[in-house]
């Protein structure tokens, strides 16, 4: 890869894999999806250069369902870089993936996983908001020091944040009341560092996008199933079958971060345009 040539993000979440493909929630087969998502990205024409994949792995934490998890991402030949979510469990997911060294760059055990690393021309740096066993995120005052160091040491670098839980209301009322506690205070840090290109989250499982901090905020689809669309404050906590994806941040030296919202799944081959006459539009 040349300095001058696009380099390609993909950014899976929320897999929530149970252990020998149970279904979640009687009806949601996650494996089956994630192996879906891991087809269309394969096949897609354009090869991601990294995964990411933005927090709740796995739906119980346990090492069998990250052994299992494990076994699925072999299929994938680029880099994979893992970020907890409220659904995770640090410490066996440091043990069922020892050899993703990024995991215990900021400690082992149950320390928050913090981590930032080159990606082609961009910075990835991933930021543990999980609290563990609750569902809602915060923003500890550590880990914001580490971030504005670790934002501070590479102001030139396009840099991708990954955090779990979105900082921003999304309207969703029952995802908004797990929320993330100080994102205040973490919209102030990234407001002072503009490399920083793009906010990526997951936890609500679809896409949303705000402005924050200066940037971009972007939370990604579900690739299996996606929190219902309700903005009524008081709606039940639903999920829907809607069709699932991923986001693909292409990155261009020339035009810098673009994101695509990709469907996952077989839609047929891509069809030719053709003008009023018939004739194909080249
Ligand atoms: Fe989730
Ligand atoms: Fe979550």
């Amino acid at each position: 890869m040349t300095a001058s040539a696009p380099y390609l993000v993909a950014q899976l979440s929320d897999l929530h894999i149970k252990a020998g493909g149970k279904l979640s929630y009687r009806r949601v087969d996650t494996a089956g999806a994630l192996h879906l998502a891991i087809d269309t990205l394969l096949a897609a024409p354009q090869r991601p250069d990294t995964v990411i994949i933005t927090g709740d792995l796995v739906d119980f934490g346990s090492e069998d369902e990250y052994r299992f998890l494990r076994d699925i991402l072999q299929r994938l030949p680029m880099p994979v870089r893992l970020l907890p979510g409220n659904h995770d469990h640090r410490t066996t997911l440091r043990k069922v993936f020892p050899d993703h060294g990024y995991l215990f760059e900021h400690g082992d055990g149950e320390a928050p996983v913090h981590y930032a690393m080159a990606a082609g021309p961009l910075r990835l740096v991933g930021f543990d908001c999980t609290v563990p066993g609750q569902p809602g995120g915060r923003v500890e005052p550590d880990g914001l020091a580490w971030l504005e160091a670790t934002l501070a040491a590479a102001p030139a670098r396009p840099t991708l944040l990954m955090l779990h839980h979105p900082p921003f209301v999304t309207g969703i009322g029952h995802m908004d009341q797990q929320g993330l506690d100080n994102a205040a205070a973490l919209e102030a840090v990234i407001a002072r560092h503009p490399q920083v290109e793009r906010v990526v989250c997951g936890h609500l499982h679809r896409q949303i996008t705000r402005r924050f901090g200066g940037t971009i905020a972007i939370t990604a689809p579900g690739p299996a199933h996606q929190v219902a669309l309700d903005l009524d404050p008081q709606a039940a906590s639903r999920f829907r079958m809607e069709p699932p994806g991923y986001l693909l941040h292409w990155w261009h030296p020339a035009h810098g971060l673009v994101t695509h919202l990709a469907a996952s799944g077989d839609y047929g081959p891509a069809h030719p345009f053709f003008d009023a006459h018939g004739r194909l539009i080249d």
